[in-house]
């Protein structure tokens, strides 16, 4: 074998027998880098007569094109041998069960809020807004209080220091103010319910300073006092999910609404377990009553062409009732072992898509 035969043998078998991309990298320098052995011997052609570096650099160059088509089949053979080990090692194990992962939970008032939102939806209300601040006028004067009413007391206000023109604001003590920001903001007819805040100076096992009521509104021509029962009938029987609940209207008093009345749902209390449905006794559940003229008048709405209904629910109360949650204070103490007893997954959240099935 001539010298130009065992260099060829030499170079071929390192490409061949690289392992991997790295070794092949170093039997490319080896071969044909600066200082490479084909390199080095095509550098000393120079030394040769004429015709005999004719013929030895063509042998050369035959020899290089070689290696150079060696060295990129055996490069394309690694490189794949490379992708398929990587696929194989990092296949995703598809049929791993998933780690646990902890959820959060709605909580029993958001629940019970976007169930009542829900039913409201379906008879053609929808949902309005107002601000937890409020002024004098909106949560008290406008809703036929005016300064030094008598029912204002009942209110157990918050009130913040008075501004620079001497105006004290309030935390509001129920929704109704949004009724008159409602009627404030154009004509009727209106169909809105107002889901938010309130706040009132107390504290007990059935009181919390902070609560949330359900404002309804309800005004238009010929609105009558049969359609507030209708509508809240249908909203306590859909909600509590017993359609023979019975309910009655007792008269009451409030300010803004004429006649008034509390709306009771039937209930049972024997051996001290309250059970919803038959039973011969009553809990009171919400405040009612045809908007007071004045009320209408105050903010904007003639009288003579327009009434309605308005009416007040707690939410606390109905979330206590529905999901059988004891003391209303273990609302607001923010214990994740509450929440995750009493809340919800957010699947269970009714939607107006889904409705209330669960
Ligand atoms: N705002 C009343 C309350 O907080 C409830 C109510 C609302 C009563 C609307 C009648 C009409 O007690």
């Amino acid at each position: 074998m001539d010298e130009v035969e065992a260099l060829r043998a030499e170079l071929l078998s390192a490409v061949s027998g690289a392992s991997d991309l790295a070794a092949l990298e170093d039997a490319r320098v080896n071969a044909l880098g600066r200082k490479g052995r084909l390199t080095e011997r095509m550098k000393s052609l120079g030394a040769l007569e004429l015709e005999a570096r004719k013929a030895m650099g063509a042998r050369l160059n035959v020899l290089r094109d070689e290696l150079n088509e060696a060295l990129a089949a055996r490069k394309t053979a690694l490189s794949s041998a490379e992708l398929e080990a990587r696929l194989a090692s990092e296949r995703i194990d598809i049929t791993l069960p998933v780690r646990p992962e902890r959820e959060g939970r709605i909580h029993p008032i958001s629940q019970v809020i976007e169930e009542l939102v829900a039913i409201f939806a379906d008879m053609g209300f929808t949902v309005a807004e107002g601000p937890d601040i409020e002024d004098d006028f909106h949560n008290f004067t406008a809703l036929n209080m005016p300064p030094d009413h008598p029912a204002r007391q009942m209110h157990d206000t918050f009130y913040l220091p008075p501004d620079a023109n001497g105006e004290r604001k309030v935390l509001r003590t129920h929704t109704s103010p949004v009724q008159v920001r409602t009627m404030e903001a154009g004509p009727p007819p209106y169909r809105v319910i107002a889901p938010g805040r309130t706040y009132r100076v107390d504290y007990d096992m059935t009181h919390t300073p902070m609560f949330h009521q359900i404002e309804g509104l309800a005004i238009d021509s010929s609105t009558h006092m049969g359609h507030l029962k209708g509508c809240l009938i249908d909203l306590v029987r859909t909600f509590f999910e017993l359609d023979d609940l019975p309910t009655r209207f007792r008269p009451s008093f409030f300010p803004f609404t004429e006649p008034s009345a509390e709306m009771d749902i039937g209930c049972s209390r024997k051996g001290g377990e309250l059970k919803l449905g038959q039973g011969g006794d009553w809990l009171e559940i919400l405040g009612c009553g045809m908007v007071h003229p004045k009320v209408l008048e105050l903010a904007g709405v003639d009288p003579t062409r327009y009434q309605g209904f308005a009416f007040g629910l707690g939410v606390e109360r109905c979330a206590m009732l529905k999901y059988g949650i004891p003391d209303l204070r273990t609302f607001f103490e923010a214990d994740l072992r509450w929440l995750r007893h009493y809340g919800f997954a957010a699947l269970d959240t009714p939607s107006l898509a889904t409705g209330l099935s669960r």
